[in-house]
């Protein structure tokens, strides 16, 4: 049989982990990677999207939390904190009860999509709704787990972004090389320093024979790397990533210069608009957040930048269902009929 077994049984070589280490997963990982036929004609080139959101919680943030509390449980943590626009949170919430762990999470008063909130409270998380942004619960974390006895399990943590680093080596296994180019929305920029650490470390033991350049997006009233400068009062529709002061700048730099990359923003407009054609014409329902990498694309086509003929990835972070609320808005409510094939058909259009 082929079940996949998690990421860190999948990669185990490749992950600080020893024999003894007690392994937390739900069987993160091993997520599709879907020829996009749209996309591919739109381009000209052959666009996949890797699909973060069949992970276990919804969110590629299941590949750096299963390192995260695994590496806690070594440690003999008891609780676990983190800062969160959501989807760490629901990650956070549901690996501490694998591992028999508290869980506390800080989130952004009123700025979080439902879904990730319902999956905090079900998992029993102990969630605080701090009056501040994601870079204000941030410090907040930071501060409880320098000064309470609660591990750190977001992105700061390096453990994080060995376990997301992962995606790319499912990427380039499927593939069988590194793609040409590789698109993602960038946030607290954890997961673009993530993939360009797994594309290295693939190209250097040449099981890749090269890297991509890699593009990351940002929203554009949430674009502190974009602008050079920590933006005070971040704002858009993709509550993932409305985040002013990246942890991991420097390193979202360094994926940016070192593979010959960039990082751009995208309008809140072209992120809906990417939203509906990825769920309408790909059939692949992602939260706004995610469709910022493929409104970057978009964008950078419409810019000339893209030839032809290349091999372009896309990860899309996050799934549909967390936040339905972009799905309905504005939508008529459907037809009501009775049971009445007739009626039916004929409101259907059929008859
Ligand atoms: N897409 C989704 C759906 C996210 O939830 C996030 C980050 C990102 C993209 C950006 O990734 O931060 O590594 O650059 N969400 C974090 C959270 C901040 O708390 O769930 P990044």
């Amino acid at each position: 049989t082929h079940q996949w077994r998690g990421i860190i049984e999948e990669y185990r070589d490749r992950l600080p982990v020893t024999a003894t280490t007690p392994v937390v997963s739900l069987g993160e990982g091993g997520t599709p990677l879907v020829r996009a036929q749209v996309l591919s004609e739109r381009t000209g080139c052959e666009v996949y999207l890797k699909v973060e959101g069949a992970n276990p919680t919804g969110s590629f943030k299941d590949r750096g939390m299963t390192m995260a509390i695994t590496r806690a449980k070594e440690e003999g943590a008891k609780a676990v904190i983190c800062a969160s626009t959501g989807n760490t949170s629901a990650s956070a919430a549901a690996y501490a009860v694998r591992a028999g762990m508290v869980c506390a999470v800080l989130v952004p008063q009123g700025k979080i999509a439902l879904g990730k909130m319902g999956q905090a409270l079900v998992h029993g998380a102990k969630i605080l709704q701090v009056d501040g942004n994601f870079d204000d619960c941030l410090t907040l974390a930071r501060s409880l787990s320098d000064n309470y006895p609660v591990a750190l399990v977001n992105s700061v943590n390096p453990v994080r972004i060995e376990g997301q680093k992962t995606a790319a080596f499912e990427i380039a296994d499927a593939l069988g090389d590194a793609p040409d180019i590789h698109v993602l929305p960038v946030g607290n920029a954890g997961n673009i320093t993530a993939y360009w650490k797994g594309y290295k470390e693939y190209a250097a033991d040449e099981l890749a024979t090269h890297t991509p350049r890699m593009w990351g997006y940002q929203a554009s009233g949430a674009a502190p790397i974009v602008r050079g400068e920590v933006v005070k009062d971040p704002s858009t529709v993709a509550t993932a990533i409305r985040i002013g002061n990246p942890a991991s700048w420097d390193f979202a730099l360094a994926a940016r210069d070192e593979s010959g990359g960039h990082i751009d923003e995208v309008t809140d407009r072209q992120i809906l608009a990417a939203y509906r054609l990825l769920a309408s014409q790909e059939g692949v329902f992602v939260e706004p957040a995610s469709a910022a990498s493929v409104a970057g694309l978009l964008k950078a086509v419409e810019e000339g930048k893209v030839d032809g003929g290349q091999r372009i990835v896309c990860t899309v972070t996050g799934n549909g269902l967390k936040d339905p609320e972009w799905a309905t808005a504005g939508a008529p409510p459907a037809t009501a009929v009775p049971v009445d094939a007739g009626i039916a058909a004929e409101k259907l259009g059929l008859a």
